[in-house]
């Protein structure tokens, strides 16, 4: 069993999406929804748990037709709102306090991650609400697997990421 604090510092640093999926209460794999999710098939995206307790994830599509690279900021001349509504159906972004619960021995996973209250959202319709996932860090602390339960489609999702070397002396 790995202790809580032990934990909290596998967790600490900076994540890199590797890739997402999702799998039906019933076992069925939920169809490739062909980049239209809000994610697409590529997603990028960079997670941060900060040991002062607070977590950062910043998630958006990569393709083209998702993510219209030429629009500039503040720049609406010449563009349509389609085109800037694209953007709001194809990001997702938050910061909030985190806690961690681990699990006992036995458990398949290392423990759950409160990711809440939301203190701003990209959908603002997520704030104040509170992001349950089950972790567990495999390979030596380097890939991290979230587990997610949405309620709405009745479907298990998988989140891996990898962790990002330090990129300053390490202090700890
Ligand atoms: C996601 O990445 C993990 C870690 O590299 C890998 O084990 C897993 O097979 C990948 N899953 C998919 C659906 O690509
Ligand atoms: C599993 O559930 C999904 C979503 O409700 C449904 O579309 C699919 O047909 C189901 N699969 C089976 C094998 O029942
Ligand atoms: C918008 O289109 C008009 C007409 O083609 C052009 O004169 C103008 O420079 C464009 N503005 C920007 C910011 O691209
Ligand atoms: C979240 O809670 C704060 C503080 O209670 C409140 O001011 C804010 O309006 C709430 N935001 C949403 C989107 O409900
Ligand atoms: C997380 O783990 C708990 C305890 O094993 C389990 O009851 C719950 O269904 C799991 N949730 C997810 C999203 O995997």
């Amino acid at each position: 069993m790995v202790a809580p604090l032990a934990l909290i510092a596998a967790l600490s640093g900076a994540w890199s999406l590797l890739n997402t999926s999702a799998i039906y209460i019933n076992g069925t794999q939920v169809p490739d929804l062909g980049g239209s999710n809000v994610l697409g098939k590529k997603p990028a995206g960079y997670l941060i748990y900060h040991p002062t307790g607070f977590v950062s994830a910043n998630m958006h599509a990569t393709e083209p037709g998702s993510r219209p690279y030429y629009l500039q900021l503040e720049q609406w001349e010449n563009t349509t709102d389609a085109e800037w509504a694209l953007l709001g159906k194809h990001n997702l972004a938050y910061y909030a306090p985190y806690t961690l619960e681990e699990f006992s021995n036995g458990n398949e996973e290392h423990g759950q991650l409160k990711h809440g209250p939301l203190l701003s959202c990209t959908m603002p319709s997520l704030e104040n609400t509170t992001l349950v996932r089950n972790f567990t860090i495999v390979n030596e602390g380097k890939l991290l697997r979230l587990r997610t339960w949405d309620s709405v489609n009745q479907a298990w999702g998988t989140l891996w990421w990898g962790k990002i070397e330090t990129l300053l002396p390490k202090y700890v």
